[in-house]
Order: C-alpha cells, then sequence, then structure tokens
C-alpha cells in the first residue's frame, strides 16, 4: 500500500501540534491534583475573610460599596465568588462537550487528542471541586438560569473551532488573571485559595492548549472571514464578562439588583478592573490579528490600545 506523503506545510502543523501536546501530557503527569484530598474540606470559613479579593468584588470602590458594613461586603463576596464558580462549571461544561467533538473527528493516537481527553478529565474534577465549594458556601445557585442556560448551550453550535478556541482563551485568560491575585491574597478565605492554586497550575497547560491550536488555525483564514471573526471575538468578550456576576447576588445583601448594577456601570474601578484581567487576552488576541476593523472600538473603550 502506497502512503501519501503529506505536502511539508501539513507535515509542520501536524509536528506542531503533536509538539505542544506531548509537553501538555508530560506536564499533567507532572503535576495534577485531586481536590477530594487536596482540599482541606473540614476547615471552616473563616468569618473575617473574604470569597474572591476584595478589589474583584463588583461593587468595590463605589459609593454603595462604602455603605456596607464589613460583614456584609465579606457576604458579598460570597455570592459573587458562587457565581463566578457556577459561571465556571457552565463554562467548563461547554468546553468539554467542544472538545469531545475536536476530538472526535481526529485521530485517536495523536498526542492533540489524547490531550484533549485529559483536559476533560481536569475540567470534570474542576467541576466537581467548584460543585462542593459551592455547596459549602451556602449560597443560592447563581449564574445561568435556566433559559439563559439553553441559548448558552445552543450558541456552540452555530460556532467554528476557532470561536470555540476564542471563547475558551477568553474564560480562561480571565479567569487565571484574576486567580493568581486570589491565591496570593491573605485577605481570602484559606479554603478558596487552595481551590483557586489548583485550577491556575491547571489552567495553564489548557491556556497553552487553545492559543497553540488558534493561532495555527486563524494562520489559514481569509482577510474576509477574519474581519467576522474580529467582530465576534468582540462581541463574545462583551458578553461573557457579563455572565461571571449574577443580578440576583444583590438581594442577597439586601440590595436592589438596578441599583447595584447602575453603580457597577458607572464605577471607573471596574473599569480597571476590566482593563487590567483583560490585558493578556487582548495582547493575544491582538498579536495574533483577531482585534481591528470595527472591533477595534470595543477593545478601546475598555482601556486597550487597539
Ligand atoms: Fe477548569
Ligand atoms: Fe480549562
Amino acid at each position: 500500500m502506497t502512503i501519501t506523503a503529506l505536502p511539508p506545510e501539513e507535515l509542520e502543523w501536524r509536528d506542531s501540534r503533536e509538539k505542544v501536546a506531548s509537553r501538555l501530557l508530560k506536564a499533567t503527569a507532572d503535576k495534577s491534583f485531586d481536590p477530594d484530598v487536596d482540599i482541606d474540606w473540614q476547615l471552616d470559613f473563616e468569618p473575617d475573610k473574604f470569597f474572591l479579593s476584595r478589589r474583584h468584588v463588583s461593587l468595590y470602590g463605589t459609593p454603595l460599596w462604602d455603605q456596607l458594613s464589613v460583614e456584609q461586603q465579606i457576604e458579598l463576596s460570597k455570592h459573587e465568588s458562587s457565581s463566578w464558580l457556577s459561571a465556571g462549571i457552565a463554562f467548563e461544561m461547554q468546553l468539554d462537550a467542544f472538545l469531545l467533538r475536536h476530538a472526535f473527528v481526529r485521530n485517536p493516537t495523536s498526542n492533540h487528542v489524547r490531550y484533549a481527553l485529559t483536559e476533560i478529565e481536569d475540567e470534570c474534577r474542576h467541576s466537581l471541586m467548584f460543585s462542593r465549594m459551592i455547596e459549602k458556601m451556602g449560597t443560592p445557585i447563581y449564574c445561568f438560569q435556566p433559559k439563559l442556560r439553553k441559548v448558552v448551550w445552543n450558541a456552540q453550535f452555530f460556532g467554528t473551532e476557532i470561536t470555540a478556541f476564542i471563547g475558551t482563551l477568553i474564560v480562561e485568560e480571565f479567569l487565571d488573571a484574576a486567580q493568581r491575585q486570589i491565591m496570593r491574597d491573605d485577605e481570602v478565605q484559606p479554603l478558596i485559595r487552595q481551590l483557586t492554586t489548583i485550577h491556575v497550575v491547571e489552567e495553564a497547560r489548557h491556556v497553552s492548549y487553545a492559543r497553540s491550536e488558534l493561532a495555527r488555525q486563524v494562520a489559514r483564514i481569509s482577510p474576509t472571514r477574519r474581519a467576522v471573526v474580529q467582530q465576534l471575538t468582540a462581541w463574545m468578550a462583551s458578553g461573557i464578562y457579563k455572565l461571571l456576576v449574577d443580578p440576583a447576588v444583590y438581594r442577597s445583601v439586601g440590595l436592589e439588583p438596578k441599583v447595584a448594577l447602575a453603580a457597577v456601570k458607572n464605577s471607573p474601578h471596574r473599569h480597571e478592573f476590566r482593563r487590567d484581567l483583560t490585558e493578556r487576552t487582548f495582547r493575544n488576541f491582538n498579536e495574533l490579528g483577531l482585534v481591528g476593523g470595527r472591533s477595534a472600538a470595543m477593545w478601546r473603550a475598555w482601556g486597550h490600545p487597539a
């Protein structure tokens, strides 16, 4: 049987994919966690510690924040942390479904597919860890209420692999930037810091996988398609960040959601927070040519040099 040789650029594409995946498989074998045993679940929450970094709480830096007692501020941080974790589970479920579809049509003996399956294993452990933490916090279940959940789930069937990797990076890089601050913040609950440390270590590999695959795929698209992808990237970024904090969290500390949302919208600190935590995402997308045309205006409005 004659084996048809692949053209050099296809070989280069395949080798680059395999090299990245084999490095990530090795890194996974070297350092992975089992949250059931690596988190000290017996620990109680401490009454004077926050559940997110204080400056990550949506109302921080607004006049409304100053009107809350420290107990209420801590309570709001707990509900927002729970909302982040609920959103995290939903995003991870989306990613798992996408990675299965991505792997399904590729060579099952390749390192690239093996790593996709490995990442799904990581994400399932993360979602279980988030679920356990939400239960321990004893809050309502926030984010992605049934109707919105359906919309978000169905959105994946209209997207391409490129948009799926872009969505993945928007979520993973933002959470990575925030969680790197949380894990070093001694104002935050030790249990939350343990969870965050596990997530940061394992997510760094996922970011690497998505970023390198996106770079390979984007290098081949036409200028017309690139313009569409640029626009979609900006839409996805602005939509995804809105999903992190469910407005229902404000009621849990006795605030009217409309009033709290207006305070967040006008908060210079919140704008600064979004700019700082999306700096690397912006830089990466810009380098890949995913910022430009009409979409540049959104990134500029967020404070990035688009
Ligand atoms: Fe994760
Ligand atoms: Fe991930």
